[in-house]
């Protein structure tokens, strides 16, 4: 679908690692382009027109975005993505919050950003992880979780979406039963907000954390949610310009309120306002039929692929367009450099959820990461390519 909008779609490429990072429509390009041609001022800073501009269309993409979640605008903190956004709720609110012997729960299909500020934290604070059980489709359970749960539990902090195994959390149930246990829940949304219609409110996850590079936006921004009394009690990793009231020779200093408490510093105005375009963007798509697109392409390549026999989905069950696989007896990245050959990307490795081989089996993989851009036609020329297991090894040499 609209792949006449991106550019990149012109070059003979069949791109299928949306999961790393999507294309960008000719939209947010020129809104990001018209930023730095026509009003390229600071933003909360100026009082002339041009400053003033910006103040608005920045301001106007924090209630974009918020209704996108349906968040209050108040509780959206822009930062540089769904990793810094992961690493303030960690270091500027657990760190304060959290005392030793406490438990956080993880899984082992998290992605880097969601294990390792908690492993520091274990350091630091001496909390507990634990990881909560996965079942055989490698999905997580709400009996699991159950499972995993003790006195000393406090936070449970998951992706939506993961991001190598696909699987969709079932984040509403987790946060009825956790918040009448008295357990935070922290959302890594980076694989789940650009796939699927995320209302926060209706989740009612504690906080939530994305990144606009994986949703047709710019690189380098993305969005802290948390409910705005949690929001206001996260201790500022960064201080600076912009976020404070005022401060005298002797210290004493007066912060502003959240959201912009929380960002210190010139912000990426830019990538700011190219999220305010990717939103309406995708609004004018809608989430709902980018879901419904990707799950049928997802089927589709999964039963092409089920028909090869020397290829082994690992994730033949999940709920996204994310699908992993090996190729018997190959190494996963030298089927991505074939495919490449064939200017098919695809991504191979580990994919930074380096615990995941402990679920899995294996270390590596092959990932196909699907948009809404994708099409049937693309899924037959990577199926044509790997089903003649031969012709890969012939041409990776
Ligand atoms: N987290 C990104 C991925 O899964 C980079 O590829």
């Amino acid at each position: 679908m609209h792949r006449e909008d991106f550019p990149m779609l012109k070059q003979d490429i069949i791109y299928f690692d949306n999961g790393a990072t999507t294309f960008k429509p000719k939209s947010v390009i020129e809104a990001m382009n018209d930023y730095y041609s026509n009003y390229s001022a600071n933003a909360h800073r100026g009082d002339y027109d041009i400053s003033y501009k910006v103040d608005v269309n920045y301001e106007n993409t924090r209630n974009k975005v918020a209704k996108f979640i349906n968040a209050n605008t108040e509780e959206i903190v822009f930062t540089s993505g769904a990793t810094e956004s992961l690493n303030i709720i960690v270091n500027g609110f657990f760190k304060q919050n959290l005392e030793a012997g406490d438990e956080v729960l993880i899984t082992l299909s998290e992605h880097a950003s969601n294990v390792l500020p908690w492993f520091k934290l274990a350091k630091t604070n001496s909390v507990i992880i634990k990881y909560i059980e996965l079942d055989k489709n490698l999905h997580v359970t709400l009996n699991n979780l159950k499972k995993s749960i003790t006195p000393n539990t406090r936070v449970i902090s998951l992706a939506g979406i993961t991001n190598v195994v696909g699987d969709e959390r079932p984040i509403k149930e987790i946060c009825e039963f956790a918040h009448n246990n008295n357990i935070f829940v922290i959302v890594d949304g980076a694989q789940s907000v650009p796939h699927t219609k995320t209302d926060v409110k209706e989740l009612d996850c504690d906080f939530l954390a994305f990144s606009a590079h994986k949703m047709c936006g710019p690189t380098g921004v993305g969005v802290l949610y948390g409910k705005y009394e949690l929001l206001e009690s996260i201790e500022p990793i960064n201080l600076g310009g912009g976020m404070n009231e005022s401060f005298d020779s002797v210290d004493d200093v007066y912060l502003k309120d959240v959201p912009i408490r929380l960002e210190a510093g010139t912000q990426n105005i830019a990538g700011v306002i190219g999220l305010g375009a990717t939103i309406d963007y995708l609004n004018k798509i809608g989430m709902d039929n980018i879901k419904i697109y990707e799950i049928k392409l997802k089927k589709y390549l999964i039963e092409k692929l089920k028909n090869i026999p020397h290829i082994n989905v690992i994730n033949e069950e999940c709920d996204s367009g994310i699908v992993a696989f090996n190729v018997d007896g190959i190494f996963a990245q030298d089927v991505a450099y074939y495919l490449n050959k064939y200017h098919i990307c695809v991504r191979a490795g580990n994919h930074c959820a380096k615990i995941l081989k402990k679920a899995i089996g294996v270390k590596n993989t092959v990932r196909i990461s699907l948009y809404f851009y994708n099409t049937e036609s693309e899924i037959d020329k990577l199926v044509d390519l790997l089903s003649n297991k031969e012709r890969i090894i012939s041409e990776m040499i």
